[in-house]
């Protein structure tokens, strides 16, 4: 293990990117790439849990992910609902807390119960996953502000009673820390609308590995990276 356990950020973002081109370069179908994302994933959450991370948020599928193929939309929601089937099963076991941080009104019937199974049949768990899913850093603050002014209609709030504290507590992300760390592999080098609020100061991570072929020993590069910078805040 390359960093000290003291360093290790509680939350850490990770946007799970390549998984196509890793498949292209071996002549497999998109698909390919997001099963063997997928096993990415179950590694990388394994890790943190070895190394006592306590929130995990992949971005799992976008708002803006609904513009690819039937085909490719259909394979990544058929992963998902795979996994969350045999995490139900193996609940006990892992003692995973699920979240689901997006809308899920949109997904089929069949996956939003997986979904919500989930949720609820691991709220008592203590380290936790949040996968977002239909999810988008613009539309989850457009949803918080219209929940906001809907109280407001209500009585419930005064306008002026918004803080960044109160307006925290519409997101997805309510009770769970900001990110320390937000990692993306494959080379690119943007934010792709994922956790815009909670990301005010998370430290990024850009790496050059593929997805599929992210291991222990890329969170390892990443988490040093991250003990590196000197987080101020602001302040001097
Ligand atoms: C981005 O790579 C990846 C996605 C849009 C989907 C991520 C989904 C998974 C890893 C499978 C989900 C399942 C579980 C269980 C976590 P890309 O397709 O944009 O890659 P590219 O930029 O190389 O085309």
């Amino acid at each position: 293990m390359a960093v000290k356990e003291n360093n290790i950020p509680r939350h850490i973002a990770i946007i799970m990117d390549g998984n196509g081109r890793w498949a292209k370069k071996r002549g497999l179908p998109r698909t390919a790439g997001h099963a063997a994302g997928a096993e990415a994933f179950r590694r990388t959450a394994n890790y943190c849990r070895t190394l006592g991370v306590e929130y995990l948020t992949v971005y799992a599928f976008s708002t803006e992910n609904w513009k690819r193929s039937e085909e490719e939309v259909a394979g990544i929601m058929r992963l998902l609902g795979k996994y969350l089937e045999e995490a139900l099963a193996d609940m006990e076991k892992n003692r995973v807390r699920f979240k689901f941080f997006g809308d899920l009104s949109r997904l089929s019937p069949q996956l939003q119960k997986l979904c919500y199974d989930a949720q609820n049949r691991s709220a008592d768990y203590d380290v936790q996953v949040n996968f977002c899913l239909n999810y988008g850093g613009r539309d989850e603050i457009v949803k918080a502000s219209a929940a906001f002014a809907r109280d407001v209609a209500e009585g419930k709030h005064q306008p002026e009673d918004l803080t960044e504290e109160l307006l925290s507590s519409y997101l997805y992300s309510k009770d769970v820390p900001d990110p320390e760390l937000i990692i993306r592999p494959s080379g690119e080098k943007r934010t792709s609308n994922f956790l815009l609020w909670q990301s005010a100061y998370s430290e990024y991570v850009f790496l050059n590995v593929l997805w599929p072929d992210f291991q222990p020993k890329d969170l390892d590069e990443a988490i040093s990276e991250y003990c590196r910078r000197n987080r101020r805040f602001g302040g001097v």
